[in-house]
């Protein structure tokens, strides 16, 4: 079977379990972040594991689910926790979940996750928008045959984090008082945390945040024409920043903490796009 095929058949699957439902916005929730899903109405909610094809989210607190319904008055669905390369996932399949979106007909991705700030002037709890990326997974899920099948294998990566809705976001924060900077996303595949030589060096070439998901996501998404806007919670400061050593639990105190203030932000964006 090809990876058109499969993405079809999951995108069937998904539709049947969706009552009629058309979601135009999809959301990632990262690490901590999944909270968000709870301010769904009129949901519906389908295990990863019920979509034929789609891999099961292994990550500490990923439920790992679809949830579908309205939120802001709109038609959103919403993955509760995520699939990482780090779990052993290949490329396209932590990608798939995006390409099953856009076949049930989402056009914008709105893709979240819990990251290190390199930027010495950012503070843990901070939100970063990213403006750009720099993929060091050494992965791209557009690699093969089969991707070039859904859409042409060369596409711009200029702008690929939509200008106009980092800029909305950017408004809505201000207006709610909520500190948001805009910066350069680095991705890794993990799941090791870097060392204080590596967050140096990603210094050295310009990213603010660095964290183990989002741009294979966001390479899947631009491939099919989505738009995209990536926001991070700086849940620590990165490996050797004032002694800094990130860990799991350290992320998902700060997550907690930051939940309220994330929700709203991202609510009101929903509300504006
Ligand atoms: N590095 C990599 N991934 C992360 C970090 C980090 O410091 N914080 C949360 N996810």
């Amino acid at each position: 079977m090809t990876l058109k095929e499969s993405i079809c058949e999951a995108a069937e699957a998904l539709n049947l379990r969706l009552e009629g439902r058309k979601p135009e916005i999809g959301i990632i929730l990262g690490s901590g972040l999944g909270p968000l899903a709870e301010q769904v109405e009129d949901a519906v909610y389908i295990p990863f594991g019920e979509i034929p094809h789609m891999k099961r989210s292994t990550a500490t607190s990923h439920v790992g689910r679809f949830v579908c319904g309205n939120l802001a008055g709109k038609c959103v669905v919403v993955m509760q926790g995520r699939i990482h390369g780090y779990e052993g996932y290949t490329p396209q399949e932590v990608a798939f979940p995006v390409w099953v979106m856009h076949a049930i007909g989402v056009q914008t991705l709105v893709t979240t996750n819990a990251a290190g700030a390199i930027n010495e002037s950012f503070n843990v709890g901070d939100f970063c928008i990213m403006n750009d990326h720099i993929n060091f997974t050494g992965r791209n899920p557009v690699v093969g045959t089969d991707p070039d099948e859904i859409a042409f294998r060369f596409f711009s990566m200029k702008d690929a984090y939509d200008p106009d809705l980092r800029e909305l976001a950017l408004q809505i924060a201000k207006r709610e008082e909520i500190t948001v900077h805009e910066g350069v996303y680095l991705g890794l595949l993990g799941p090791s945390f870097e060392t204080p030589a590596e967050i140096r060096a990603f210094r050295a070439w310009g990213a603010d945040t660095v964290a183990m998901s989002v741009c294979e996501e966001v390479i899947a998404a631009r491939h099919v024409g989505m738009r995209v806007f990536g926001m991070s919670l700086c849940s620590n400061m990165a490996c050797g920043i004032e002694g800094a050593s990130p860990s799991d639990e350290e992320v998902f105190e700060v997550a907690m903490r930051r939940v309220p203030d994330f929700c709203r932000l991202i609510i009101e964006l929903v509300r504006e796009i």
